[in-house]
């Protein structure tokens, strides 16, 4: 029977938002990364990653994938919560910017849109939303996401929606079939 471990980061509840509704759908074991140390992930089967962008990294990634470089036969499958929308140019560049062309072919990726929440940022990540948005603001020739992208970042917003987490719910539950897993809810 296939298992699935659930790590994520979050800072501002968007990720812990998703990783709910995901819970709701399959059961797998979910671990904040403060608590990785008390979880022996090698006896998992899937290993899933999620966690919040920042300034166009998926934050913690590159930790994540150097814990899991050394496992073998595992399947990997990596989620990213952020303001910015679910377009096809978007996730285009959030991809090459974060993935390597080998990890494409074997981790599925999945990215949901989520929002902005600055009463819970921290005093640093509000110092660098200001000087974005400024930035923006002043920037000639501005693209129709950068415009937009300039006045949505001005205040909390929340575009989080339980239906976007479907295409990785999709392929979780098709690991599952393949695997012999019995984890599927409803
Ligand atoms: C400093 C900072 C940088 C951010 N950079 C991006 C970004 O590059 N792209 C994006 O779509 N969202 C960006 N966001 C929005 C967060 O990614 C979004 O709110 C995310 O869901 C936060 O996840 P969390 O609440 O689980 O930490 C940024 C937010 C902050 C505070």
């Amino acid at each position: 029977m296939a298992s699935i471990l659930l790590l994520y980061r979050t800072r501002t509840g968007f990720t812990k938002k998703y990783v709910d509704w995901i819970t709701q759908e399959i059961a797998c074991r979910t671990v904040p990364w403060e608590q990785i140390n008390n979880v022996d992930i090698n006896s998992f089967d899937i290993i899933i990653y999620g966690a919040g962008m920042h300034a166009g990294r998926i934050q913690g990634l590159r930790e994540f994938k150097k814990m899991t470089s050394g496992l073998v036969g595992k399947r990997i499958v990596v989620f990213a919560t952020g303001a910015a929308p679910n377009t096809e140019e978007i996730v285009a560049k959030l991809k090459a910017d974060n993935f390597s062309e080998n990890e494409l072919i074997h981790i599925p990726f999945f990215y949901f849109q989520s929002g902005m929440n600055y009463e819970k940022m921290s005093l640093s990540g509000k110092a660098i939303m200001k000087v974005y948005s400024k930035f923006l603001e002043l920037k000639n020739n501005k693209s129709d996401i950068e415009d937009g992208t300039s006045k949505a970042i001005l205040n909390s917003y929340d575009h989080s929606c339980r239906a976007y987490i479907k295409p990785m719910v999709n392929c979780l539950k098709e690991f599952l079939t393949k695997d012999g897993g019995t984890h599927i809810i409803g």
